[in-house]
């Protein structure tokens, strides 16, 4: 079964990211010139989603005023002749297949996902986080559909973090089937490092079977007192399998102020506008 919808939660508070967070989301802030959740967004068309549902909160009506159309700038551009500005612009609002659903309370990850129950029905369908972007040109996102494709299961994506980390992420336990590709076993919420089943951990995006919402709503609250996607995950493996894939492709964790700069840096570093410019003054600093 193809998969055409996409849940992005993007209701989280931002608390690593406070005070710029009070008033923006974290998912608005800009990596130069274009924010973290148009990576993201832009991800999920890539790998052929048509449908997409961000699930927003209080204080995130920035996101749906950045992809709505803006009739004044647009003419305004037109009349100025800055095509390219007017074209870049227009891109960002064509596609048609953008949602939102308010989560009212912030009770956590999975209780955000289970807001997009109605809307998803009974279909398999992806997550993107907000603010983890992941790059590459076959999207991550398509390569987790080519793994559901095969097993017609679950699947999330993975990858080895050090151990200063564990405890930031879902850490699985699993048995290698092929290269990069385990059958799960556990996983378990922000472990302490001497409880971790391993050092692999979840990372922003996943492809569910719909029986993931029944497990959602059986999800007590967890860590942080929130109902957490990995509690759900773990009712998923009673009755079907879970694969995580180790994806290829370098993720940015933008929610965390050092991946943040890392990704900016790495961005203007590959921007042929700005790339000689800041590699000198990179050098320069470090001398
Ligand atoms: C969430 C999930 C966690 C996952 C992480 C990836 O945590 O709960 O399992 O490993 O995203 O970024 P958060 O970063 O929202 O605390």
């Amino acid at each position: 079964m193809e998969i055409r919808k996409a849940v992005i939660p993007a209701a989280g508070l931002g608390t690593r990211f406070l005070p710029v967070t009070k008033s923006m989301p974290k998912e608005m802030l800009p990596i130069i010139d274009k924010p973290v959740i148009q990576y993201v967004v832009e991800e999920a068309i890539d790998a052929g989603i048509d449908d997409i549902i961000i699930i927003s909160g209080r204080g995130k009506r920035a996101i749906e005023d950045y992809f709505d159309a803006a009739p004044e700038l647009e003419m305004r551009l037109s009349y100025q002749h800055k095509e390219e500005t007017l074209s870049r612009l227009k891109k960002i609002t064509d596609f048609p297949g953008i949602h939102y659903i308010r989560q009212k309370e912030p009770r956590g990850l999975g209780d955000a996902i289970l807001r997009a129950e109605k809307h998803i029905g009974n279909e398999p369908f992806a997550v993107l986080l907000g603010d983890d972007i992941i790059a590459n040109s076959y999207s991550c996102t398509g390569q987790l559909m080519s793994i559901f494709s095969r097993f017609n299961a679950s699947v999330i994506s993975i990858e080895p973090v050090p151990p200063e980390k564990v405890s930031s992420y879902g850490i699985i336990k699993g048995k290698a089937i092929e290269p990069d590709l385990f059958a799960i076993e556990d996983i378990i919420e922000k472990p302490a490092i001497s409880l971790a089943p391993s050092n692999l951990g979840a990372v922003g995006r996943y492809i569910f079977v719909p029986e993931i919402f029944d497990c959602l709503k059986n999800t007590s609250p967890g860590v942080g007192n929130e109902i957490q996607l990995t509690d759900a995950i773990r009712l998923l493996l009673k009755e079907h399998p879970v694969y995580g894939y180790k994806f290829k492709g370098k993720r940015y964790d933008t929610g965390d102020k050092l991946g943040y700069i890392e990704t900016i840096i790495d961005y203007a570093l590959q921007d042929p506008q700005l790339q000689e410019n800041l590699k000198k003054f990179l050098v320069d600093r470090l001398n």
